[in-house]
């Protein structure tokens, strides 16, 4: 039996890959779960993020989806690791779960010319060091400076990301970063809500300094790896719908999403259970 690819996060953050999975791979179904009742994750312990991310790919899994997408560096970071190697082979040994910063850290290197690289990012991604062991094993030579931006979430989650407020954070989280080495040329939004900032972020960065979001990068590699796993993609639906489930008020949801999303999304509650 086929069904559609789950892609989760903490909130809204994941609609920005799902909007370029559906761009780089029309031709598939996804089943996207926000966990915005229990959002923001990127403040929370290790444990707490665990068993709420494992608690909503047994939801996945409940769905009937075999691919999972932790499309959250926060559960990424702190979450599939876990999942893969302790959970899987009990509660799916066929099924695969799959994050996001394997896959960046996987390209990032290529982005830099003098070889310093900053990562912005929740406090929970920064403290895991997830990005510093990864990178160091595709770029071993990239000098990694990682800034924690625990304001930013806030801001995007409720809607202040194109006003002025946002600026003062920018600058100062910027500055931090540039403190810790004015050589990075590389800077990668590692959480997946940043990109509604990224206009204002580029409008503060020094001349040729550039900015990358994680989505094209997500779907591209998802797009190799579906073509290295035929088993996996006889497994995946393919009649290009969408669904969309949040823990908290759908619509709410509905009205947040756009902004992520970039267009009118209907969206259903779910208590995971
Ligand atoms: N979007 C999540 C990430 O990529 C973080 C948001 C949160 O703190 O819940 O890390």
């Amino acid at each position: 039996m086929s069904a559609p690819i789950g892609v989760f996060d903490s909130g809204y953050g994941g609609l920005t890959i799902l909007k370029e999975l559906k761009k780089q791979l029309p031709q598939y179904d996804y089943i996207y779960l926000g966990d915005n009742a229990r959002a923001p994750y990127g403040t929370r312990s290790f444990e707490t993020v665990y068993e709420y991310t494992l608690e909503a790919v047994n939801w996945f899994f409940d769905q009937g989806c075999s691919l999972v997408i932790l499309a959250c560096n926060t559960a990424s970071a702190k979450a599939l690791r876990n999942i893969q190697q302790l959970d899987l082979p009990n509660i799916g040994p066929d099924k695969r779960v799959l994050g996001v910063i394997r896959p960046s850290s996987e390209v990032l290197g290529n982005f830099t010319q003098t070889g310093h690289v900053g990562i912005m990012a929740t406090a929970g991604t920064v403290q895991s060091d997830s990005y510093l062991l990864e990178l160091a094993k595709f770029f071993p030579a990239v000098k990694v400076h990682q800034q924690a931006c625990p304001m930013w979430v806030p801001l995007i989650e409720n809607g202040e990301y194109d006003k002025p407020g946002a600026d003062y954070f920018i600058q100062s989280y910027l500055d931090q970063l540039f403190s810790q080495s004015a050589d990075i040329d590389a800077i990668l939004l590692a959480c997946t809500h940043y990109p509604l900032l990224a206009a204002k972020i580029q409008s503060y960065l020094p001349h040729g300094v550039k900015l990358i979001s994680q989505g094209a990068i997500v779907a591209e590699s998802l797009a190799q790896y579906l073509e290295n796993h035929p088993e996996i993609v006889a497994k995946c639906s393919q009649q290009g719908q969408l669904q969309f489930y949040t823990t908290d008020n759908a619509q709410t949801f509905e009205k947040q999403a756009s902004a992520f999303f970039g267009q009118k999304i209907e969206a259903k509650h779910t208590d995971l259970a």
